[in-house]
């Protein structure tokens, strides 16, 4: 945990975004696995993490706008309770921990949320998006569950995601732990990736190394020799030489901070011909993109830049043709890149994206696309110092969008359908960084992880 002063800090700077009312957090709770008393690792919600710290469940915190007060509600063990958990600090003494001076039993917040009600007044709440949560907010305020959504709180969101976008000096450092974490995670991963080895074999060791040394995953491994999905949680495959694998995995710490990286490695530790130029497409569209980050600059500008940078390496292998810029523009490269280039990262793995992408990713100034490729760009607005970023573009080949898209002929001016359809057995390549945004540019975070292609066979040999 922070020390407490980060937590009242937040609160405060909370308070200064909202005018009156309420706000409510509610505090995640055991989710059942397969039955009741048996449950997932405990999880904790990120903007509770964020202004509360607390990290148990079943616990709610109140910012009370109008009387300047901050509330934490929970109940306090019993000697059932400490039989099973061992002794339990008091409520009490864990909201003091976090700056909160006002605690009391969790039946107590439903007689202030209802008195809030019955005087009329703003209660706050960001979307929620787990079951148990949606129905302890729909029974507190009285909202069905399927409107909750829609009542959530914009000038809410936008307070947190104001906060939480840009990152302070303590969060960078917890980020950069676990991308030093990743690098463990993914040179084991490179190591380990022979002719023979079953893709679950690598899978399982580097969730191993997260566990052991931080906490979870941030996010379930992709890993697989079949990257033309772009999200293979599938491990059952057998590595064969001539393949690709994709390794995208990063993990979070006990104060939920992340990483995300990803790597694609050669089975066998020797890039071909083939291999080296498709990796040698995305490595310049991933660098070209890092270079140019700087506060100010659109993040869809840079996405568009990676996307030229991906047209531009392909036309040198033939794949494409025609003005690399132009194929951009129009669209072509989506047949081999077709995600975003990145998202922003922090306490989620995709930060905030709970709080909705059009308040996270978009403004007045840069709204999301509708076409095809662009539309999955999750992030487009102008950067600003001190937001944590992935860059991670690729290319791949899907058989499936190959298919469709020489069915229609689409784009064929700038596409070589023809050498595009000896590729259909390639796999696919992301390489992916996760980056601060600083005051005149960007730092990659983290100890560098092999990336050239030098540097992945040297550390695969
Ligand atoms: N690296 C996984 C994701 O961005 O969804």
């Amino acid at each position: 945990m922070f020390p407490s002063a980060v937590y009242d800090n937040r609160r405060k700077k909370l308070r200064e975004s909202l005018h009156e009312g309420l706000v409510l957090f509610l505090g995640n709770q055991e989710v059942p696995f397969n039955y009741p008393a048996n449950t997932y690792s405990f999880r904790q919600d990120s903007n509770f993490s964020y202004f509360f710290g607390l990290d148990h469940p079943d616990l709610a915190g109140v910012v009370d706008l109008d009387a300047g007060k901050d509330w934490i509600f929970g109940n306090d063990v019993d000697i059932n309770d400490i039989i099973w958990m061992g002794k339990q600090p008091s409520i009490k003494d864990q909201a003091m921990k976090v700056g909160v001076e006002n605690s009391a039993a969790l039946s107590e917040l439903n007689a202030v949320i209802a008195e809030a009600r019955a005087q009329g007044k703003k209660i706050h709440f960001a979307p929620p998006y787990r079951a148990e949560t949606i129905i302890w907010l729909s029974d507190l305020l009285g909202i069905h569950h399927l409107e909750l959504k829609k009542n959530a709180s914009a000038d809410l969101i936008r307070a947190i995601v104001k906060l939480r976008m840009k990152k302070d000096a303590a969060e960078v450092a917890e980020i950069e732990k676990m991308v030093d974490l990743a690098y463990e995670m993914h040179t084991t991963a490179m190591k380990m990736a022979k002719p023979g080895i079953v893709e679950q074999e690598i899978a399982g060791t580097i969730e191993g190394i997260a566990l052991a040394k931080g906490g979870p995953v941030s996010f379930p491994v992709i890993l697989s020799i079949n990257g033309q999905t772009l999200h293979n949680h599938h491990h059952d495959n057998i590595l064969v030489e001539g393949r690709m694998l994709v390794i995208d995995a990063g993990c979070e710490n006990h104060l939920h901070y992340s990483s995300d990286i990803t790597r694609t490695v050669p089975v066998g530790g020797k890039f071909n011909a083939r291999q080296r130029g498709i990796y040698e497409t995305v490595l310049n569209a991933n660098l070209a993109a890092i270079k140019a980050v700087k506060p100010g600059v659109p993040f869809k500008e840079i996405h568009m830049l990676a996307a030229t940078e991906v047209a531009k390496g392909l036309t040198a292998i033939g794949l494409m043709k025609g003005d690399p810029a132009e194929a951009a523009a129009k669209g072509a490269h989506t047949l081999f890149f077709p995600h975003g280039l990145g998202h922003p990262l922090g306490l989620d793995v995709h930060d905030l994206e709970g709080m909705g992408e059009a308040f996270v990713g978009y403004d007045d100034e840069v709204t999301r696309s509708k076409e095809f490729g662009l539309a999955f760009l999750r992030f487009g607005r102008k950067l600003q110092e001190g937001f944590v970023m992935t860059i991670e573009p690729g290319v791949y080949f899907i058989p499936e969008l190959i298919d469709t898209w020489k069915a229609e002929n689409k784009l064929a001016e700038f596409i070589n359908y023809d050498l595009v359809e000896t590729y259909k057995d390639f796999g696919g390549i992301r390489i992916e960084d996760d980056i601060l945004v600083t005051a005149d540019g960007c730092r990659v975070l983290g100890k560098p992880i092999p990336k050239s292609v030098e540097e992945v066979e040297k550390i695969m040999c």
